[in-house]
């Protein structure tokens, strides 16, 4: 099973090339009925199977059971749209087995990722010297970032250094912010300070109350506060600049999470919404979702990495090799920071590692499809993608206003629009989002806004067109 087998290769590239030319994704059905046990049953014991029926069962059976998030008629969730020349690249990832963890084993790759990491932090407004690494998705993003969040503050200068022994630090967070925060604050052993919103957004002065309020009660000291770049529900993008001058005045880590939203910092329109996000120590951006990238990948950024690092490296003898910028025959020593920007430390520095970035290893170099993509295609295509999908939200706004039967429930900032069927239950919303993804119409499933049922959609694939949002009001009537 080591040799090179060109007709499985044959096989596998042959499917690979029929998916990478579906014109449009359909959308597909999923596996809700599904019972997939009498397919599997035995197929794994030990002997093994031909390659061509294994093949076979996922191309007919189990590729089929998906609704497919990459295609223009997904509109629920955060949907995907990869660009064709990154997922061809995420298969060179695939085949070179690469391990992007250090800078000794994968120096060119680490190089090509930071290249990305400091486009994407020069764009967010961040010091040259920021940076970080790529993770699996926003969840783990947020975990990693809020975990050093919560260190620095432990460490001897920090907020909680003088705090009681067992007192549990706080983290401020709206109900807005993404569910993936409130499970990393209670993985960290940290409680969260809800803070009220003002219309749904992190404002200055609803921070400075709950804040103020903090000092008073019982609970543990404040150590960071999250605002959000584009709120998954709604698409709203917090006071970035109120909240973060609050938060750095009284000493406290500003964490952005701009997982959905932050492809928009492409868009120099969008960007004017972000103001003051410039101010985070650590950023969660996700390419996987508004920057075209398949699955996994997530930015990380941080201010000042050196803070960092002092979190998560983790020290084993075995692993100290990584700890020495590596020096080839003849070659002076390279040690590669951000690839765009400082790549060549003094003697004596040390190299960057992207496993000191995160709470990970082993890492697969996620950032590289991304990496390929925008180095083929340019970032004024980034751009136009991005905006091609804020001006459809825009337009679609509009429909929904004059198409008599629904009802915009709040102007979109994004991508994201909430609108209800004037009339429907909830009842309604579920049994026309299951007859319209029958329909092959489009994937909306209802949410929940204000305590009210409503509709949701989330536009990103920049060939959702009007006509398709048509479909789905004309489908409401
Ligand atoms: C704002 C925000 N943060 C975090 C996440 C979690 O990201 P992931 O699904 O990549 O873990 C999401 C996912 O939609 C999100 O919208």
């Amino acid at each position: 099973m080591f040799v090179y087998d060109e007709r499985t290769t044959d096989l596998v590239l042959s499917y690979c090339r029929e998916r990478l030319a579906l014109d449009p994704v359909p959308l597909d059905y999923g596996g809700y009925e599904a019972d997939f046990s009498d397919l599997l049953e035995g197929l794994i014991g030990p002997g093994g199977n031909d390659p061509q029926k294994v093949l076979d069962l996922f191309t007919e059976h189990l590729s089929t059971a998906v609704v497919s998030i990459d295609s223009p008629r997904f509109l629920s969730f955060i949907p995907a749209a990869p660009t064709k020349d990154a997922l061809l690249f995420d298969m060179v990832v695939s085949s070179s087995s690469l391990n992007g963890a250090s800078w000794l084993l994968a120096a060119g790759l680490v190089a090509a990722e930071n290249q990305v990491l400091s486009l994407l932090a020069e764009l967010a407004g961040l010091p040259p010297e920021a940076g970080g690494t790529f993770v699996s998705g926003g969840s783990a993003a947020n975990l990693s970032a809020l975990l050093v969040a919560r260190d620095t503050a432990y460490a001897a200068d920090g907020p909680m250094a003088s705090a009681e022994h067992g007192t549990r630090p706080r983290v401020a967070v709206t109900g807005e912010a993404h569910s993936s925060v409130t499970k990393a604050i209670h993985v960290l052993g940290a409680d969260p300070l809800v803070v009220p919103t003002v219309d749904h957004r992190l404002t200055a002065s609803s921070l400075t109350a709950a804040l103020d309020g903090a000092e008073t009660d019982a609970g543990g000291p404040v150590v960071a506060v999250v605002a959000t770049g584009g709120t998954t529900n709604a698409g709203i993008v917090d006071d970035l600049n109120g909240s973060g001058a609050v938060a750095h005045q009284r000493g406290m880590w500003f964490h952005v999470d701009a997982a959905y939203g932050g492809g928009a910092l492409f868009s120099p329109a969008a960007r004017t919404r972000f103001a003051g996000i410039e101010q985070a120590d650590s950023l969660v951006i996700d390419p996987h979702k508004w920057l075209f990238a398949p699955y996994d990948c997530a930015a990380l950024l941080y201010r000042d990495p050196s803070l960092a690092k002092a979190v998560h490296t983790q020290d084993a003898a075995y692993l100290s090799a990584f700890r020495s910028a590596p020096r080839a025959p003849g070659r002076p020593p390279v040690g590669g920071r951000r690839g765009g920007r400082r790549d060549e430390p003094g003697l004596g520095e040390e190299p960057w590692n992207p496993t000191d970035y995160a709470f990970q290893l082993s890492r697969r170099s996620r950032g590289l499809p991304l990496w390929f993509s925008l180095a083929v295609h340019g970032t004024d295509a980034y751009r136009n993608a991005v905006e091609t999908a804020i001006a459809t939200a825009r337009d679609a706004t509009e429909l929904i206003k004059t198409t008599p039967h629904t009802e915009l429930v709040r102007e979109p900032e994004l991508s994201i629009l909430l609108f209800r069927r004037r009339g429907w239950t909830r009842g309604d919303y579920e049994r026309w989002s299951s007859r319209i993804l029958s329909d092959q119409i489009a994937l909306c499933v209802p949410t929940t806004w204000e305590g009210e049922p409503v509709a949701r959609l989330a536009l990103l694939h920049p060939e959702t067109t009007l006509a398709i949002v048509q479909q789905v009001l004309a489908s409401m009537a």
